[in-house]
């Protein structure tokens, strides 16, 4: 062998190496395209608890944490602090129940920094009323 043959060869070795990298970064890619996580999988979801949990997501969760947990970014600082929608029915001022969740939309708490949520009309009350309930149970 030549050394002209020489550097082919180590030329062919190195391109092999190239794409078999590549091939593998290929079948790595739909791993990055699986969509983040977020409170819940939408696809486990109705489509009225999907746009419940929307609704949510843009207006409550910065207090309620994004399963309702009491734990949003904003409730270290607040007082009383948001209700964890795990807590059992008796420590809910208007109860855990769609109706209850209503009533606390449409008035606020008073005295709380849990204002009244009219404003978002009464589709979305019901939608987000609806997946507070849901959120309460799972
Ligand atoms: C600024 C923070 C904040 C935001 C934003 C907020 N809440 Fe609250 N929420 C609270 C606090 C604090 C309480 C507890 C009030 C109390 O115990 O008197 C509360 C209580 C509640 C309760 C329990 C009421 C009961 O019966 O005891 C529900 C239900 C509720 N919020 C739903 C929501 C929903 C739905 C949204 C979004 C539309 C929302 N909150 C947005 C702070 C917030």
């Amino acid at each position: 062998m030549n050394s002209k043959n020489i550097i082919l060869s180590i030329a062919i070795a190195l391109i092999s190496l190239v794409l078999f990298l590549n091939c593998g970064d290929k079948s790595e890619k739909p791993a990055e395209t699986t969509p983040a996580p977020t409170a819940e999988t939408a696809s486990a979801l109705s489509p009225e608890l999907q746009k419940g949990q929307e609704i949510f997501l843009q207006n409550c969760s910065s207090c309620h944490g994004e399963k309702g947990a009491g734990d949003g970014a904003a409730a270290a600082s607040l007082n009383p602090k948001p209700r964890n929608y795990k807590s059992p029915a008796s420590q809910w001022k208007n109860g855990n129940t769609e109706a209850g969740v209503l009533k606390t939309l449409n008035n606020g708490i008073p005295n709380s920094p849990m204002v009244a949520y009219k404003f978002l009309g009464d589709e979305n009350l019901k939608l987000l009323a609806k997946y507070v309930v849901h959120l309460s149970q799972n």
